[in-house]
């Protein structure tokens, strides 16, 4: 990685782990058992993916980042949730995240569902302390999540990826779930972020189709990863997918034919920001690192 995206990435998620502490209700606020809970698991040490890209996205669209720090907060604390219930025995049934105990194995799953509702709910509350920035209101950042996040994004992606467990479903049906349970928050991170910055119309739409296939190609990359990795490189459990036989890319396509699919979407991601010209710069700097990570 480049010494100026190095920096950059240093300091936006310096910037986002603070408004994070200041837009959450303290850990000492009663009850304060949820409160443990909810912050046990945002501090954990994310990589603020979607933050990064929203904090990117206003910077692409002429801004400074301040604004976009509330879609950023918003984004990180509803993605946190999104891992809770994921890794819950009823779903994933995993014991490691973020290189630490999940939230169930150290408050019971009673309090891990609880911390989970909490911060979707939080993410919301955050969400609409965003200025307003012409042409967009309060609700058009509501609904932009809400859709993302909802029964018809990522909600309705986690549904057929449980559905598809240890059946043989089609490259077509699998990129359908990598759209909805995935692609689908990334995409809106990048929207927020344009929003955040009162975007043109042009800039969101470019912003979309980017966060569209940038989104496709992280969910290839996740299946990549659980497949090659240690658990103690990706914090996560490592080989999970095969054990339980998800539907992955790796597994319908193969290891070669999955990396070349991250390739290609990558690129096809990148096609989109030439509206951005030299601003796009920060966008594309993070495509590419997001395709080389190794965690
Ligand atoms: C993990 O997301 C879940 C997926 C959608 C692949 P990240 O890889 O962004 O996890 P953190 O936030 O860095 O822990
Ligand atoms: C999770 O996908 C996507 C979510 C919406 C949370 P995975 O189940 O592959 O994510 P990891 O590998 O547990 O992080
Ligand atoms: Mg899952
Ligand atoms: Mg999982
Ligand atoms: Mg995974």
């Amino acid at each position: 990685m480049n010494q100026g995206l190095k920096e950059w990435i240093k300091f936006a998620q310096e910037d986002v782990e603070k408004a994070l502490l200041k837009q959450l209700p303290l850990i000492t606020t009663q009850p304060t058992t949820i409160h443990k809970a909810m912050h046990y698991s945002v501090f954990a040490g994310g990589k603020r993916l979607r933050a990064l890209l929203c904090i990117a996205a206003a910077e692409a669209c002429g801004s400074d980042q301040n604004n976009a720090l509330f879609p950023a907060c918003a984004l990180e604390t509803l993605h946190t949730y999104s891992l809770i219930h994921d890794d819950l025995p009823c779903m994933d049934d995993d014991i490691l995240r973020r290189g630490k105990p999940t939230n169930h194995v150290i408050f019971g799953e009673g309090i891990a569902v609880l911390a989970g509702d909490a911060l979707l709910t939080e993410a919301f509350a955050i969400l609409l302390r965003t200025e307003e920035v012409a042409p967009y209101k309060s609700r058009d950042f509501f609904k932009v999540l809400s859709d993302a996040s909802g029964s018809q994004g990522m909600i309705g992606g986690q549904t057929l990826d449980i559905e598809a467990e240890g059946k043989i479903i089609s490259s077509e049906e699998l990129k359908q779930i990598h759209a909805l349970k995935t692609a689908a928050l990334l995409q809106a991170a990048l929207i927020l972020g344009g929003m955040s910055a009162g975007a043109s119309k042009q800039q969101i739409d470019a912003l979309g189709s980017f966060g569209k296939s940038l989104g496709l190609a992280y969910q290839v990359i996740d299946d990549i990863l659980d497949l090659t990795r240690s658990s103690s490189e990706l914090g996560k459990t490592a080989g999970k997918d095969e054990k339980v036989m998800k539907a992955t890319y790796p597994s319908i396509l193969g290891l070669e034919e999955a990396k070349s699919e991250a390739d290609t979407l990558t690129r096809q991601a990148l096609e989109s920001l030439g509206v951005f010209g030299e601003k796009g710069s920060r966008l594309k700097e993070i495509a590419d690192y997001m395709l080389l990570r190794k965690f």
